[in-house]
């Protein structure tokens, strides 16, 4: 039996706070009706002022631990909204779920980065760098979207999920069985948070509100969801050699009801077995597959053993799906950690004192 990684826990983590159409419409030239037959959403979760993305990480990494009952030796975080620039966010992450000096390292394929980062986790188990890495799926969307932008502010939501994976065999529930990654660049003005980078540098004076937002060309990136999901699954399915017909649990980046019933009609997967989260959440980017799938396994609608696919597509441009065996697994959840004391760059050094060498005899 050939190795390979096995999914072994499950967690997220959704703010309390709960923002529906009708509150949006409030401040917005946009209504409730607009809202739900143009995306499914119906409400969406945003983080209280001052909680970061890391906050919510690391109780979803922490949940995914607890539902896998075993720690981690590697951690991977995708996320369009790190907490700064510079250092990546995953490091901070380790150290608050008590991992330290585990390798620890940020994904950035916007809404494709938690099946991304489930790629590159798969593959470093395989290559044996890792046996239990954890792939954390995390996003403050709130803290990149334009108030008064209708169409992103309606969209997105915030919201953290985790996936603990293990070393295990091809033939066993949870068994990643396929994973395929793609992207083209060409398309990258498509979804963008102009300034902030190398490019234009977020201290540049005047950097105009268009840069400094998160701006999406909606209605071409739809065009590209649609095919390049539809696309993507057939490669994963081919490669297992699984048919459409035979998926019992598809789960596709919750960017757009409309968008998930047209990959999902291309390419014949049945009603019954398409699941999401939409309505409840919105878009929550990278956070969207691990939230979409700890739903439906809570409900008891993906059972062990489960054909399982998902799918996603976002900035970059960036797609990937994975085919999986669904695992015997309960997801817990746990509300957002509470963002760390304010350390000073002198406590710091003080706190975080390397280890020495003990001293020559
Ligand atoms: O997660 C990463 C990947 N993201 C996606 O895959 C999202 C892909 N795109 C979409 O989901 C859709 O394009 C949107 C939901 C963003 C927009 O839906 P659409 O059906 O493509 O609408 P549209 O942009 O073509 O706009 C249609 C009309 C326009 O008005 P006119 O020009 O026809 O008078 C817009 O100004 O709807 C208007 N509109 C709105 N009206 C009320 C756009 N946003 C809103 C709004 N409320 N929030």
């Amino acid at each position: 039996m050939s190795e390979c990684a096995v999914i072994c826990g499950l967690g997220t983590c959704l703010p309390e706070r709960i923002v529906t159409n009708e509150d949006l419409a409030a401040s917005l030239d946009t209504s409730d009706e607009w809202i739900r037959t143009r995306t499914g959403i119906h409400r969406r979760r945003m983080v209280a002022p001052g909680t970061s993305t890391s906050d919510l990480a690391v109780s979803a990494g922490q949940a995914a631990l607890v539902s896998g009952g075993q720690i981690a030796d590697f951690v991977l975080l995708a996320t369009t909204t790190p907490d700064r620039p510079c250092p990546a966010t995953a490091p901070e992450v380790a150290h608050r779920l008590g991992l330290d000096e585990v390798p620890a390292v940020d994904v950035a394929a916007v809404c494709s980065g938690f099946v991304y980062a489930l790629g590159l986790a798969e593959a470093l188990v395989r290559a044996g760098a890792c046996h239990q890495p954890l792939v954390i799926g995390a996003e403050v969307y709130t803290s990149i979207i334009d108030p008064q932008d209708r169409n992103t502010a309606v969209i997105f939501g915030d919201g953290a999920g985790a996936m603990l994976l293990r070393r295990g065999h091809r033939e066993e529930p949870g068994a990643i069985r396929a994973v395929e990654l793609g992207s083209a660049g060409a398309g990258s003005g498509l979804i963008t948070v102009a300034a902030g980078g190398s490019r234009i540098p977020g201290h540049a004076q005047e950097v105009p509100r268009e840069q400094r937002y998160f701006r999406m060309e909606g209605p071409e990136v739809y065009r590209q969801a649609v095919v390049r999901m539809t696309s993507s699954t057939r490669s994963v399915l081919d490669r297992v050699g699984w048919s459409p017909s035979t998926v019992q649990a598809f789960i596709g980046h919750q960017a757009n009801q409309r968008i998930l019933n047209s990959v999902a009609d291309r390419l014949g997967i049945d009603a019954r077995y398409r699941f999401g989260n939409i309505a409840e959440v919105g878009n929550t980017a990278a956070a969207s597959i691990p939230l979409a799938l700890a739903d439906a396994a809570a409900s008891g609608r993906i059972r062990p053993g489960s054909r399982t696919v998902l799918t996603a597509f976002g900035g970059g441009l960036t797609w990937g799906s994975a085919a999986v065996t669904w695992p015997d697994v309960v997801p817990k959840c746990l509300p957002p950690e509470s963002p760390p004391a304010f350390r000073s760059s002198r406590v710091d050094r003080q706190a975080d004192a390397v280890p020495t060498d003990p001293a020559p005899r």
